[in-house]
């Protein structure tokens, strides 16, 4: 048999105005990503499956994520907001096209799974014409309400439209829908906006199926994959649930946490064999994590990579374009930027590294700082393998230190220094013989200091 086609619709129109923020409400993060990128990742991949998003007017940034997560999207602006079966019909031309299955689902519930999608589109191999997903809410206010007679699906009725006996009712409609897709556009567009909102309800779809003498069936889940987004509330409880996904995953890819509730993980967050992470540690997005390696206590981290058997932290942040190589070490208030730091490479204290790449076991004492920024442009420094920067060392980008050289402690470098040279900046030490006794003597003439 061969895979049915599917086209998804993404309904991303909304203003989100209880977000209370000038961000378009799909956009906000969930681990590190975008709700609507969740969505999207969740919607059929295979094979012919196709996907469309409908955005808000002046709502380019959302069009942006739509593409950078699925470069194959098709984006449809919907001009006006007229409700979810109009927002629908904005990408009527994609509809058009007839694909098996028509899935339609809110870009504002991001905890919806590919599995449960897939169980969406189960019916219709057996003739439904369209299949709702349901849940038990704990609270149906504001929910639609699915209103169902000998396990059959008759209608769905929207929380304003509701009899006190329908409100009841807490078996809800969760939003995501799949239908006949060749059947689809025509039962859409039969829907209108004769109800105490005067918009056109996509839910209203159930009943002009069942006018037409065909199958329409609910499919139930759990409440917490089909929250909805709608203030930063209940983003930050999406937040929780996802992170309790994220960590439960981890630690059944075997991930060591023994505080997993203390971690922070994002949804793109990739794990090697015999990873461990200590409590309190926060990880952004695009962070690959090798076999053995080790993040100690309160480290951040994102966008980077940590090698096989490198140390992090305690205390290490590690900002956008870090590489790790096996068995590198940065240790604790080390912060890091667009750095590669080669195999066995040890930055074990109290460092900025930026802009940088450092060779293969070179190690770079307590607070060597890389100075990258002029005020105006970045410098890149470059430092070989093997090579030993003493404690306290500032080194102005841009500047190139060989391999196996070497700086001596507090050196300020400004100039190229070659492959096994030492290199010192520093004003020649003098001792004063007594020096210190008559400075002592000069300053207290006799009186008693006071203080410690
Ligand atoms: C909707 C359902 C309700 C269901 C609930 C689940 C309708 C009429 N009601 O209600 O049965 O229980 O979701 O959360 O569908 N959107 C557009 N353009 C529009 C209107 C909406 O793109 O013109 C998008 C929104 O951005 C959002 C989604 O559609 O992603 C749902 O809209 P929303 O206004 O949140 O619907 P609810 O009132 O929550
Ligand atoms: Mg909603």
């Amino acid at each position: 048999m061969t895979a049915r086609s599917s086209l998804t619709v993404v309904l991303a129109a909304g203003e989100g105005t209880r977000m209370r923020s000038s961000r378009p409400k799909v956009l906000h993060p969930l681990a590190g990503q975008s709700l609507l990128s969740h969505v999207l990742d969740a919607a059929p991949k295979e094979a012919g499956a196709a996907l469309a998003v409908v955005v808000g007017p002046d709502h380019q940034a959302v069009v942006d994520e739509a593409k950078r997560v699925r470069p194959d999207a098709a984006t449809f602006i919907q001009r006006e907001r007229l409700g979810t079966a109009h927002a629908v019909l904005a990408a009527r031309d994609a509809i058009a096209r007839g694909a098996d299955d028509l899935l339609v689902v809110f870009g504002d519930t991001p905890l919806i799974t590919a599995g449960t999608f897939e169980r969406l589109r189960a019916p219709l191999k057996n003739g439904a014409v369209l299949a709702v997903l349901g849940f038990r809410a704990a609270d149906p206010t504001g929910y639609g309400r699915l209103l169902v007679e000998g396990g059959r699906l008759l209608a769905i009725r929207e929380h304003a439209d509701a009899t006190p006996a329908e409100r009841a009712i807490t078996l809800c409609n969760a939003g995501a829908m799949a239908f006949d897709g060749r059947k689809a556009l025509s039962v859409i567009e039969k829907i209108g906006n004769a109800n105490s909102k005067g918009e056109y309800y996509l839910p209203d779809a159930v009943g002009i199926v069942r006018e037409l003498g065909l199958e329409a069936v609910v499919i139930e889940t759990g409440e917490d994959e089909v929250r909805g987004i709608n203030s930063k509330a209940q983003l930050a409880e999406a937040e929780q649930v996802m992170q309790a996904r994220l960590r439960k995953a981890a630690l059944d890819a075997g991930v060591t946490m023994i505080a997993p509730e203390t971690v922070y993980l994002a949804a793109d967050t990739k794990f090697g064999s015999d990873v461990t992470i200590e409590p309190f540690v926060v990880i952004g997005p695009g962070v690959t994590i090798a076999d053995g390696a080790v993040i100690h206590s309160f480290c951040h981290i994102v966008h980077s990579s940590i090698g096989k058997k490198a140390l992090v932290g305690p205390f290490a942040r590690m900002r956008p374009g870090t590489s790790l190589g096996e068995g590198a070490k940065i240790g604790n208030f080390v912060e890091t930027k667009a750095a590669v730091l080669e195999a066995g490479v040890k930055v074990n204290h109290l460092s900025y590294v930026g802009d940088a790449h450092v060779g293969a076991n070179s190690n770079l004492g307590a607070g060597t700082v890389t100075c990258n920024y002029d005020g105006f442009f970045k410098h890149k420094t470059t430092i070989g393998e093997g090579a030993f920067v003493g404690t306290h060392s500032s080194l102005v980008a841009p500047v190139r230190i060989g391999n196996g050289a070497y700086i001596g402690s507090g050196s300020v470098i400004t100039r190229d220094v070659p492959d096994d040279a030492m290199a010192l900046e520093r004003s020649p030490q003098t001792n004063r013989e007594g020096g210190a006794r008559r400075f002592r003597e000069m300053k207290t003439k006799g009186r008693k200091p006071k203080g410690d």
